[in-house]
């Protein structure tokens, strides 16, 4: 079985979530690197196929070998491209997008918006996993129309990670900066007493109390935060 770090485990079952109750459809791992994700995914029979697409051709090469080398060659396909250009997305997919910077993440889902539509989208869960700027990707996927339906965290090698799963409904909406900052799934678990979630508050509380001095955003949140924690 494929190993995976503590943060792609975290990934992996997000896509396992996600898969639970899928009839047919890929999971797609955008920015696949070394192609582990994918490779334990059809390991773990969560979808009939798999796609990478990979920016680089090294990475891109790196997934193929890993696929082709655990059995999986003829199920898969790896694409080096920018995001999921020219990957038209089908009904029942599983995109991945993880270990990148939000706005690389947010760039992509734009355009892959625009390239297959609403009626495909409404099919498709996104699994997200950013490096950094999560604020300005709940906005964005708020604002564009998708719903978050969970999210976890972990701790890997002394860093804190976040991951997503959302789904697109196409109905706009407008999350505060608390939300954003924190994610609205993960405030709900802190109020449900999840303690991972309680640890990971802490850590960006702290993160918070410094960038806030830069950052007009993580002040409003903050602020909403100690006022909602009754600080
Ligand atoms: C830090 S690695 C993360 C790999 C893997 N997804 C993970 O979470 O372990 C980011 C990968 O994304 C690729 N990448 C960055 N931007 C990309 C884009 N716009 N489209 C496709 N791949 C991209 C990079 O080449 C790199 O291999």
């Amino acid at each position: 079985m494929q190993e995976l770090t503590v943060r792609l485990e975290m990934v992996f079952e997000q896509v396992k979530k996600a898969r639970k109750d899928a009839v047919s459809g890929r999971v797609i791992d955008v920015g696949s690197d070394h192609g582990y994700l994918a490779v334990r995914c059809l390991e773990e029979g969560l979808a009939g196929s798999a796609v990478c697409t990979e920016i680089h051709k090294g990475p891109a090469q790196r997934s193929q070998d890993a696929l082709v080398e655990a059995g999986f060659g003829d199920i898969s396909g790896v694409y080096i491209t920018d995001g999921l250009k020219g990957v038209p997305l089908i009904a029942g997919d599983t995109v991945v997008i993880a270990g990148m910077g939000g706005l690389n993440i947010v760039d992509i889902i734009t355009r892959a918006l625009k390239d297959n539509g609403y009626h495909v989208f409404e099919n498709v869960t996104f699994v997200l996993q950013p490096q950094k700027s999560n604020d300005i990707v709940r906005k964005y996927l708020s604002k564009a129309g998708f719903v978050f339906v969970d999210e976890a965290v972990c701790y890997d090698r002394d860093i804190f990670y976040n991951c997503m799963r959302v789904v697109f409904k196409g109905i706009s909406t407008t999350i505060t900066d608390e939300e954003a900052c924190y994610g609205p799934v993960l405030l709900k678990k802190y109020n449900s007493g999840d303690k991972a979630v309680a640890e990971y508050f802490d850590h960006l509380n702290e993160v918070f109390e410094v960038r806030q001095r830069s950052n007009p955003t993580v002040k409003a949140a903050l602020e909403e935060r100690k006022k909602n924690a009754g600080q």
